[in-house]
C-alpha cells in the first residue's frame, strides 16, 4: 500500500519527545496503514537533549531555537513537548507557521494561555491541531468507549475517573519544573494529569456543570538539586466532585488527579456504573476489563476478562500478548497521522483529543482551583 510520509519536527526533546521518536522508529509494528511519520528535525533549548536525536535519527536537523525549526519548509507537522509556561507562545507560533500540531497537555499553563492558542487556531482553521492523550487507546479503555457509544449503560448512576502517581511520596525526590507554579502552573496536579482524566468524559459529552474541589499539598519542600531545599508550590492531589448534566442524564462524576497516591505508578482508570451495565478499566491491570451486565431481577455478577490485544490500528502483535504504555503512544500517533492523511475517512473513528476538549479541561481546572481556594461549589458555564 502506498504511504503518505508526514515530515515532523519535534520541539522539546525530553521524556515525551523521545517517546515519539521511539514510536516513529517502530512504525513497522503497524499493519496496513497508508501514512507514516518521519522525524526530519528536532529542537531543544538544551542542545544536549537534542543530541540524543542527532545520534539516533540519521540526517535529523537539530536546532536550539524553535523559530528556526518553524522556518524549515520541509516540515509538515510538529510534536511539541515542552514545559507548560511555553505552550501558549510556541503552540500559537507553530499554528501561525502553518504546521500541523500534536501538542502536549494541558495546552497552556492556564485558561488565558489556552485562549491564546485558540486564537491562533481561529486564524488558521486549515491546520490540524490535536492534544496528546494516549490512555483511551488501551484495548480495555476502547472496550468501554464502544459500550458508551452503543448506549449500553442504561441510566448512568455515577462515574469515577482518575490518574494517580506515587513517585512524589518520596520527600527526597528533587524538585523539577512540574512542582513549580511558574513552569507547571497553579493548576498543579490538575494541569499535569487532568487532561488524561477528562478526555473520555468530555468525548462522551459529560460536561461538569459544577465542581467542588478538594486540593492537597502534602510535601511542601524538596531538595533543589544543589544541596538546599526549594518550596513545592503546586497542588499534589486533587479530588473533584462534579455534577454532570448530559442531555436527559444527570449524575455525579468524581475525578481525581494525584501525584501522591501510595503504590500507584501511572494508574489511569475509568469506572462507569449504570442501571444496565457497569464497567471499569485501569492501567493497574492493563490486560483486564471488568463489567457487570444487569437485567431487572437478575443476578449481579462481575465478569473479569483479559482483554485481547485488539488495538485501534492493527499491529503485528498476536492477540494473546499484553498491551503497554508505549503501545498506547504508538496508537495515538497512528490516530494523529491517520487524521492528517485521511481526514474524515480515518481508518477507525477515535480521534486524538481536540483543542475544544483541552479548552473544556481548562474550564474545569479553573473552576476547581477557585473551589479549592474558597471551599465553594463553583458553577461551570459551557455557553450552551
Ligand atoms: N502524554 C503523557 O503521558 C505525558 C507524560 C509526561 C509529560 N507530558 C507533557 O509533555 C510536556 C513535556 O513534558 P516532559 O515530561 O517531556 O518534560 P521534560 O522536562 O522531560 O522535557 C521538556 C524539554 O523541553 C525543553 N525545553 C525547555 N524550553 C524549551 C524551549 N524554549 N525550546 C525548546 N525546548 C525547550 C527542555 O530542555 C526539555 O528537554 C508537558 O506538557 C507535559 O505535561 C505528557
Amino acid at each position: 500500500m502506498a504511504r503518505t510520509t508526514i515530515r515532523f519536527g519535534v520541539i522539546g526533546c525530553g521524556l515525551m519527545g523521545k517517546e515519539f521518536a521511539s514510536a516513529a522508529a517502530r512504525w513497522l509494528h503497524l499493519a496496513d496503514v497508508n501514512f507514516e511519520p518521519k522525524i526530519v528535525a528536532a529542537c531543544d533549548a538544551n542542545l544536549d537533549a537534542a543530541e540524543w536525536f542527532r545520534q539516533r535519527i540519521p540526517g535529523v536537523r537539530v536546532y536550539a531555537d524553535y523559530r528556526e525549526l518553524l522556518a524549515d519548509a520541509e516540515i509538515d507537522a510538529v510534536y511539541c513537548a515542552v514545559p507548560h509556561h511555553l505552550h501558549a507562545r510556541i503552540y500559537a507560533d507553530i499554528v501561525r507557521a502553518g504546521k500541523h500540531l500534536l501538542g502536549e497537555k494541558p495546552f497552556g499553563i492556564d485558561g488565558e494561555a489556552n485562549e491564546q492558542i485558540a486564537k491562533a487556531l481561529r486564524e488558521r482553521p486549515d491546520v490540524l491541531v490535536r492534544c496528546s492523550s494516549e490512555f483511551p487507546f488501551f484495548p480495555g479503555a476502547r472496550q468501554i468507549v464502544e459500550w458508551v457509544n452503543e448506549g449500553r449503560f442504561g441510566t448512568i448512576i455515577e462515574v469515577e475517573a482518575g490518574f494517580w502517581h506515587s513517585s512524589d511520596l518520596d520527600p527526597n525526590k528533587p524538585i523539577n519544573w512540574k512542582r513549580r507554579n511558574a513552569t507547571n502552573g497553579e493548576y498543579g496536579c490538575m494541569g499535569d494529569l487532568g487532561m488524561h482524566v477528562l478526555h473520555l468524559p468530555l468525548r462522551f459529552g459529560w460536561k461538569p456543570r459544577s465542581v467542588r474541589a478538594l486540593l492537597g499539598k502534602i510535601v511542601r519542600e524538596r531538595p533543589d538539586g544543589q544541596g538546599g531545599t526549594a518550596p513545592c508550590e503546586t497542588w499534589d492531589n486533587a479530588i473533584l466532585a462534579c455534577d454532570v448534566n448530559a442531555g436527559a442524564q444527570r449524575f455525579p462524576m468524581v475525578l481525581s488527579m494525584k501525584r501522591i497516591a501510595p503504590g500507584h505508578a501511572n494508574t489511569w482508570f475509568i469506572r462507569i456504573q449504570g442501571t444496565k451495565l457497569s464497567a471499569e478499566f485501569s492501567t493497574k491491570n492493563p490486560k483486564q476489563v471488568s463489567w457487570l451486565p444487569y437485567e431487572p431481577g437478575g443476578s449481579q455478577a462481575w465478569h473479569v476478562m483479559d482483554a485481547p490485544h485488539r488495538s485501534a490500528y492493527e499491529t503485528i502483535t498476536g492477540g494473546i500478548f499484553e498491551f503497554g504504555f508505549s503501545d498506547s503512544i504508538l496508537q495515538m500517533w497512528a490516530a494523529f497521522c491517520d487524521e492528517l492523511t485521511n481526514r474524515d475517512s480515518m481508518r477507525q473513528p477515535f480521534r486524538c483529543a481536540t483543542p475544544e476538549e483541552a479548552a473544556g479541561s481548562h474550564r474545569v481546572f479553573t473552576a476547581a482551583l477557585q473551589s479549592g481556594l474558597t471551599g465553594d461549589t463553583v458553577r461551570i458555564d459551557w455557553g450552551d
